[in-house]
């Protein structure tokens, strides 16, 4: 075993709980250390929930019916919805895919010493890195959202996830065909995310599956896809995007709702477990964004991997890309009851607690679903 992975697997175990080290050892052996998610074109991943069948059909959850219904009138179709014959060029300046303080690249000697021209291309690849996670990111939502189908116990969930197993379908559907249509290129999945995902996938608990996925990555994406959409000025993206987000902040607040109440009646010493979880699973994301995949094809010649961290770690798009994510991710923990007092000083010693009063979804222009009637919240944000 390396250092290197000796490092990776100290990221875990943070929050000093031994059950929830034990949960996520598995998985980070898997992700980080076999490097599972990068042996070929499939992986297999065991699932262990239980299908919860209701032969009651009530529907008792208000809430989740009218997101429900706002899921069914908010369909749309990738393939017509969008203009796939716009021409996408890295090189065209009038329509740059992401602008050079969009990415954590202009910080190094390396890259400002390049023409031009390699400078666009290695833009395009590190978006390209950017794209090719939020696809296996979707691809994981997909299949979580079908898993999260399965087990959650209320009929208006149940109907609900099924629009989210659609929704998935379409984002994977559009991620993959820009990729390869348009830049020709896409990058194997990241350990961490890898990680995170095998750690939900295989968690029999149907809570821990939305909190990974629902209230966590989407909580992530929903800010990273924001945030893209406002730099790039390729007009098929911006568009892409908007689409996808209309449907990721239904996501979201999916988990939300679900997770409220259930979080509230749950004893303590369980609670407090997924508290740790939650944690853990923060400090694994913030890890994800070092795009190492990327390093390794471009800069892995000139910079040692050590290096590269430091540049990245302290570049404004890693400021963005912690504040993106936290922005979002602490009120929501916060609305699900998994900000206690006990878990607060980790947050904080992560500089995270600045964001615990804040909106978790407005402040990029993403209406919050849980203060306002979701069709009225989409049909604004498909003006924006
Ligand atoms: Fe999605
Ligand atoms: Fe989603």
């Amino acid at each position: 075993m390396s250092h290197r992975h000796l490092h990776a697997l100290g990221a875990l175990g943070r929050s000093r709980n031994p059950r929830v080290f034990l949960d996520l050892a598995g998985p980070a052996v898997r992700g980080l250390l076999l490097k599972k998610g990068k042996q070929g074109s499939v992986a297999q991943i065991p699932a262990r929930h239980q299908a919860h069948f209701d032969w009651a059909y009530e529907r008792n959850r208000p809430e989740l019916r009218k997101l429900y219904d706002a899921a069914k009138r908010s369909q749309w179709d990738a393939a017509t919805a969008l203009d796939w014959s716009t021409q996408v060029d890295p090189y065209d300046d009038s329509r740059e895919l992401m602008p050079e303080h969009g990415l954590p690249l202009q910080d190094l000697p390396s890259y400002r010493s390049l023409p031009r021209r390699r400078q666009l291309e290695h833009r395009a690849a590190l978006t390209a890195w950017l794209l090719s996670q939020f696809l296996h990111g979707e691809q994981g939502a997909l299949f979580a959202a079908c898993q999260v189908t399965e087990a959650v116990q209320w009929m208006d969930g149940k109907l609900y996830g099924a629009t989210q197993v659609v929704d998935e379908a379409r984002h994977v559907e559009v991620f993959h065909r820009y990729l390869d249509e348009k830049l020709n290129k896409r990058y194997e999945i990241n350990d961490n995310l890898y990680t995170i995902i095998d750690a939900l996938m295989t968690d029999g608990r149907w809570d821990l599956k939305f909190l990974g996925m629902q209230i966590m990555i989407e909580g992530l994406a929903l800010g990273a896809f924001q945030t893209i959409r406002h730099q790039t000025s390729e007009p098929l993206l911006k568009e892409m995007l908007k689409y996808v987000i209309t449907d990721e902040a239904r996501h979201v607040t999916f988990g939300v709702v679900a997770l409220r109440d259930y979080y509230a009646a749950m004893p303590e010493k369980d609670r407090r477990d997924r508290e740790d979880w939650a944690y853990e699973i923060s400090v694994l994301l913030r890890n994800r964004f070092l795009a190492h995949e990327f390093y390794d094809e471009y800069y892995a010649h000139c910079m040692s991997r050590r290096e590269w961290n430091a540049t990245v770690l302290r570049s404004d798009f890693m400021g963005r890309f912690r504040n993106t994510l936290f922005r979002r991710l602490i009120p929501n923990l916060k609305r699900i009851h998994l900000l206690s007092d006990r878990v607060r000083p980790h947050y904080d010693a992560l500089g995270l607690l600045e964001f615990e009063h804040g909106k978790p979804s407005n402040e990029l222009g993403v209406p919050d679903l849980l203060e306002c009637d979701p069709a009225d919240a989409e049909a604004t944000l498909m003006h924006v």
